[in-house]
């Protein structure tokens, strides 16, 4: 109800001013713990048998506080982390970080189309770079505000004006700094939103690029999981070479879905929401037919039927973006309700 009516004064609004002023009242929100109290009693309760963290082999077995967490690009920066728990968020994903800070593409570049439950966004990695980006996690970390189980994984991208040839060395840069800070690491070769960044979803274009954040990792006291975000469109053949390189490179396993790209208000851009509902389906029915590795399903999750749907085709954790925004804050709380 009360969701109802904000939504109808947002969507009034442009989309991505909403967006900050939403990062801002958030950030707010998880500053004091007398709001975060507020925030998770109002929200719905989760019984205590399953406030119980769910432990995930496919993830090197680290405990998860539950298996619903918030999809990349939403937090860029880290700056709402504190308050994602209150919401009923088991873990979250920040980023895409670059290693140096970019601006993204120009306005506008978020567009919302309410009826059918989608969103289009041509953001193109605005951040503000990977060693800001974890100071800011460093201190949210020192604050001790996190549930010991929110867990916290880090999407790493390309700076736009590196080329595809030294884009290996873009993702081990944005990965050292990160060192000691995060619970698992995304390599993003799937945005649409950055000239070429596809055409990185190849063995031997990702050869370079994960062995490059390997041996970054490699004198580190705890190598966190490594997985790799992959693009709608990729074809059977395209998924069955990537999947059959996984366990050679050490690989964790897979975020299927990003974004579907396609173009909308005069020019390109990627969509999300209910539009990917069933290629991202499809997807993981697929992948879960061939590879054993973990996989974290995304892609137009509006309702929390849709995301046991997911876990028992085979995921081990969901993540949402576009349904939070449609559904309103308490979304991941309902899902994270009837999960076991
Ligand atoms: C505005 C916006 C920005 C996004 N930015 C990123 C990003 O920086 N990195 C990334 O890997 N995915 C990004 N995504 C994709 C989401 O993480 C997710 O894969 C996609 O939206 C599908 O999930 P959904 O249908 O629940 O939104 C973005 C999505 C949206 C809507």
């Amino acid at each position: 109800m009360v969701w109802s009516a904000l939504k109808r004064i947002f969507f009034q609004l442009d989309a991505e001013a909403v967006h900050h002023l939403s990062i801002r009242v958030l950030a707010l929100l998880g500053k004091s713990s007398w709001s975060r109290s507020m925030v998770t009693f109002l929200g719905p309760r989760v019984s205590s048998g399953k406030k119980n963290p769910v432990r995930v082999p496919r993830m090197k077995n680290l405990n998860f506080q539950n298996r619903i967490g918030l999809a990349a690009g939403f937090d860029k920066n880290g700056e709402v982390l504190p308050i994602l728990p209150a919401f009923g968020f088991g873990f979250a994903e920040i980023g895409t970080v670059t290693p140096r800070p970019q601006p993204g593409n120009p306005r506008p570049r978020l567009f919302r189309v309410p009826e059918k439950e989608i969103l289009f966004n041509r953001m193109g990695f605005n951040n503000l770079g990977a060693e800001l980006v974890a100071l800011g996690l460093k201190r949210v970390r020192e604050s001790g505000v996190l549930p010991p189980d929110f867990r916290v994984g880090v999407n790493l991208g390309k700076n736009k004006d590196t080329s595809a040839e030294e884009s290996a060395q873009d993702y081990r840069l944005g990965a050292r700094a990160f060192e000691g800070l995060v619970d698992y690491f995304v390599i993003n070769v799937s945005s649409p939103n950055t000239p070429g960044l596809r055409s990185l979803q190849t063995v031997d274009a990702l050869n370079p690029i994960v062995l490059g954040v390997n041996e970054e990792m490699r004198l580190w006291k705890n190598t966190p999981p490594l997985f790799l975000k992959l693009a709608p469109e990729l074809t059977e053949t395209q998924l069955k070479d990537l999947f059959s390189q996984g366990n050679r490179w050490g690989l964790s396993g897979w975020v299927l879905s990003n974004t579907l790209a396609g173009q909308h208000q005069g020019g390109s851009g990627g969509w999300s929401g209910k539009i990917l509902t069933e290629r991202s389906r499809e997807l993981l029915k697929f992948a879960r037919g061939h590879t054993d590795l973990g996989i974290i399903s995304v892609g137009g999750i509006d309702s929390p039927e849709e995301a046991n749907l997911r876990l028992e085709l085979g995921a081990d954790l969901v993540q949402v973006y576009s349904g939070w925004i449609f559904n309103g804050p308490y979304f991941p709380g309902r899902i994270a309700q009837t999960l076991n």
